[in-house]
């Protein structure tokens, strides 16, 4: 939801700051703009501004030739909420005599009233953005003291903020957080500042990260950490483990396929050192599994969907009552929820703002709180009793792959770690389901190679407007997930459906030219989504079933089978939600449309 860099040290800032918005471009990518601080005399003397509606290649057409060299920078690629994709509304704004700029994420909830009474004063504002009343608010109380000006323009602003802002006069950049995530690069006679980790790793790992209410000085010598009223504060600095490489697309055509095609590398990390013997698992947990009587899931999207799986395996495996709710709704819903109640809240981002604040409204009332998370030091991470991190690396495709496998996967050790202290797991069903485990990363690894099948079946429907999906009991949610990121990447209309709920309802659409995607894979349920497969068929639906090789009833009633390997039923959906991933990759991408980048999209949503 908007990305955010900025630069000051001995560098040229544009280098800096267009690497920087490269790398968070998922963030928001329908327009992109840079100010740079111009040095003459030792001093920055003018801010000098490039901005353009549409994608960063855009903005870098737009800077070709044009000499920028000053060695303070900032940068914005942007996700608007407040006025339509334009150059204008672009940021970074600047202020009417150009001396100061200013970049944001997040959303200024009182700006109409500000704007209003700035305008009566004699403002001239000229984007349509809520932004660009921090400009004006700031320069209204510029006196000499950048931070102080800052500071005050904070105190009138209500809402959600990570702001960076520069002045022609300073050699620093100030900046704030309030919901919205910010991090700090620490170098050597140079510092940094950005939205989100991956637009510092070519630079440093040594980062702080802001928390709500924080204000820093970044400098090219050193950082100077406040609170809102100018009190200093101290923060640890955090040693990021992931490598640049690893934000890089290592010759895949899209972040997409590259982080598809890591999943059984972030499965294997991911169980690693986890699994215990034949049986057992060792999370590090300091919840009490005898403390609590039930647990909810709250996320948003395809975390959702994972959770989804979760409350299946962990009700199976551990008899625990689990419910899942979407993030958005349950954080409004007077939901019930006590200290013997367990929540559970999964994030890829841990900055969507939705799970967050459920998160906040069940920890209110007094839940323990679990999250699943892929960030280190992300905002939900800092309000958390427990967390289970996955060890999937930098996940950059605005669709999520590889962190759904991880998610799914951090939900198998729990409900076996759960089921194991409850005692509701003996040794036999623990070591088959750990031993399942332990062969995913290779099964997939099978799935992967069938891409050239999956690969014809797009080619053969990527014309078609709508698909419906079909999956049953645990595999219910892979149906979820396969239609998703059909919808999001490829734009093609897809439901999936509980398989056995069609013939209330969603049988009236099926026609011979809807594809119906089923998961059809041998588990509890195999005769009766047979059932279901003969009820497509007998209406003419075009059937494409992801099925066992050599599984003769679904390959009768199928048009075409994608072949996946067999596995323990509680662990299918990881083998299985693979096949569709590619089948979306390979859709958008024989559509011609940007993978990586779907329209609409962003990928940490942390605007309501
Ligand atoms: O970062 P999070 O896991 O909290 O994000 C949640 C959703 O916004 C995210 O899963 C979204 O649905 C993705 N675009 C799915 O591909």
């Amino acid at each position: 939801m908007c990305g955010i860099v900025g630069y000051v040290g001995h560098r040229r800032a544009v280098g800096v700051v267009i690497d920087g918005l490269e790398r968070l471009e998922y963030r928001g990518y329908d327009s992109a703009g840079i100010a740079v601080g111009h040095v003459a005399d030792g001093a920055p003397a003018r801010i000098e501004i490039v901005k353009r509606a549409g994608k960063l290649e855009v903005l870098k057409i737009a800077l070709e030739g044009r000499m920028l060299e000053g060695t303070i920078g900032l940068g914005h690629t942007r996700w608007a909420t407040h006025g339509e994709p334009s150059d204008i509304n672009a940021h970074p704004h600047l202020s009417e005599d150009g001396q100061l700029a200013v970049i944001h994420n997040g959303i200024i909830e009182n700006y109409g009233e500000l704007k209003e009474r700035l305008s009566a004063a004699g403002h001239v504002f000229l984007s349509e953005t809520d932004t660009e009343v921090m400009v004006h608010l700031i320069e209204e109380h510029y006196r000499g003291d950048l931070a102080a000006a800052v500071r005050e323009a904070l105190a009138q602003v209500t809402g959600s903020y990570a702001l960076a802002v520069a002045r022609a006069d300073h050699e620093v950049i100030v900046v704030a957080r309030a919901t919205s995530p910010m991090v700090i690069g620490l170098g050597e006679g140079e510092n940094f500042v950005a939205s989100d980790v991956p637009a510092l790793l070519a630079y440093t790992r040594r980062v702080i990260f802001l928390h709500d209410g924080d204000m820093a000085l970044v400098g090219s010598d050193g950082v100077t950490l406040t609170d809102l009223h100018g009190a200093p504060l101290a923060r640890d600095i955090s040693e990021i483990d992931w490598d640049a490489e690893s934000a890089e697309k290592d010759g895949y055509p899209h972040y997409m396929l590259k982080e598809i095609f890591e999943q059984p590398a972030v499965v294997y990390n991911t169980l690693g050192g986890r699994l215990v013997g034949e049986t057992d698992v060792n999370l590090d947990l300091a919840l009490d599994p005898h403390s609590i009587d039930r647990a909810i899931v709250t996320a948003a999207g395809t975390a959702f969907y994972a959770g989804l799986v979760g409350e299946y395996l962990i009700e199976k495996l551990a008899r625990l009552p689990v419910e899942v709710e979407i993030a958005s709704e349950f954080r409004y819903r007077d939901p019930v929820v006590d200290e013997r109640t367990l929540c559970i809240v999964v994030s890829q981002s841990g900055e969507t703002i939705d799970s967050l604040e459920a998160l906040r409204e069940a920890r209110g009332r007094g839940a323990r709180s679990l999250a699943i998370l892929n960030v280190k030091g992300s905002s939900i991470s800092r309000e958390v009793d427990d967390i289970l991190y996955l060890q999937a690396g930098p996940e950059i495709g605005v669709a999520s792959s590889k962190a759904y496998l991880g998610m799914l996967v951090a939900f198998e050790l729990l409900a076996l770690w759960l089921g194991r202290a409850r005692g509701t797991l003996g040794d036999d069903g623990a070591r088959e389901i750990v031993r399942a485990l332990r062969s995913v990363p290779r099964l997939i690894e099978d799935t992967l190679t069938h891409r050239p099948c999956i690969a014809e079946v797009a080619e053969t429907f990527k014309d078609k407007d709508h698909y419906l999906f079909l999956g049953r009991g645990i595999n219910f949610p892979t149906a979820l997930e396969g239609a998703l990121k059909l919808k999001e990447i490829s734009y093609i209309h897809a439901e999936a459906y509980a398989a056995g709920e069609m013939k209330h309802g969603p049988i009236a659409l099926i026609d011979d030219d809807m594809p119906v995607v089923a998961v059809a894979t041998q588990g509890e349920l195999y005769l009766k989504t047979l059932s279901n497969l003969r009820e497509v068929r007998a209406r003419n639906g075009i059937l494409i079933a992801l099925a066992h090789p050599g599984d003769d009833m679904v390959g009768a009633h199928a048009d075409v089978v994608i072949p996946v390997p067999e596995t323990h039923e509680l662990v299918s959906p990881l083998v299985n939600v693979v096949a569709l991933q590619l089948l979306a990759y390979e859709t958008a991408n024989r559509l011609g449309l940007d993978v990586d980048r779907p329209r609409n999209l962003a990928k940490s949503v942390t605007v309501e």
